[in-house]
């Protein structure tokens, strides 16, 4: 492979943490900061399904149950999207990888591309002000930014404080019983990922109950430390 000639040094930045963390929260902060690419598979879950392809059609159904889409979808949608350009300003994997399959897929990637992890951040949270903060949320439909009821509104009432866009929308696996059901699929195969990366010396785990924007400064700051 080209890449493995020329060695690739772009950052690479894993937010492990239970839905409702502040994950895409902090991605798209992290993005603006530093020009690394949020790469939500949430995100480009999605986007399948909207366009209807095949991966998204076999998506759909697994998400609104609020269980885990399978290693093999996933996996091929990550790799397509890490092969595009505008990667190598480096990446923040958001809600990848959550089996011990991906993570295992991803070191390979990486030892294909000649990247390292640079950090993987858990965001520690407590499940029962999870559901509070899922159910509040909200998007701009122009620009994804994210918003909440309660936690988070646009300065001016209706209008996105990043495109000025005046539509949002709401997620659909966004209600207190899908929201049960995806905070059991973490515990069961995601939060072991959290033994995987202390072992492998990249984890660091962060006190995500605070506001938005404390947390946002104590991941500055280890971003800087870990990209240096
Ligand atoms: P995904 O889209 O990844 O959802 P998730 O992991 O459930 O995470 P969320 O997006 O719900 O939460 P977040 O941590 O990003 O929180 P946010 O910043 O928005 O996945 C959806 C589905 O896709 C999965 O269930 C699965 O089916 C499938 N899928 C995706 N990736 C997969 C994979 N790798 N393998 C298999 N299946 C996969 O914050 C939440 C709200 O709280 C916002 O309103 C925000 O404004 C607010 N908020 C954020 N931080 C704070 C704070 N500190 N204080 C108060 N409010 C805050």
């Amino acid at each position: 492979m080209d890449g493995a000639q020329t060695p690739n040094t772009s950052p690479v930045l894993i937010l492990l943490g239970p839905p409702g963390a502040g994950k895409g929260t902090q991605a798209r902060m992290l993005e603006e900061q530093f020009g690394f690419v949020q790469l939500s598979t949430g995100d480009l879950l999605r986007a399948a399904v909207a366009a209807g392809t095949e991966a998204g059609q076999r998506a759909r159904s697994v998400m609104e149950a609020g269980e885990l889409v399978s290693d093999e979808i996933v996996i091929a949608i990550l790799r397509d999207r890490m092969a595009q350009p505008d990667c190598a300003k480096g990446v923040i994997l958001d809600g990848f990888p959550r089996t011990a399959v991906q993570a295992e897929a991803l070191d390979r990637l990486l030892e294909e591309t000649g990247q390292k992890i640079d950090a993987a951040v858990s965001l520690e949270v407590d499940d029962a002000a999870m559901v509070t903060r899922i159910s509040g949320r909200y998007t701009c439909g122009t620009c994804g930014e994210g918003y909440h009821d309660s936690f988070k509104q646009p300065k001016a009432k209706g209008t996105c404080d990043k495109c000025g866009g005046t539509e949002f929308k709401r997620r659909a696996d966004d209600n207190a019983e899908t929201v049960a059901s995806r905070l059991d699929a973490y515990h069961a195969q995601t939060a072991p990922l959290i033994a995987y990366y202390k072992a492998q010396g990249a984890l660091i785990g962060i006190d995500a109950m605070g506001e938005i924007d404390d947390i946002a400064r104590k991941m500055t700051a280890i971003v800087k430390t870990a990209t240096a």
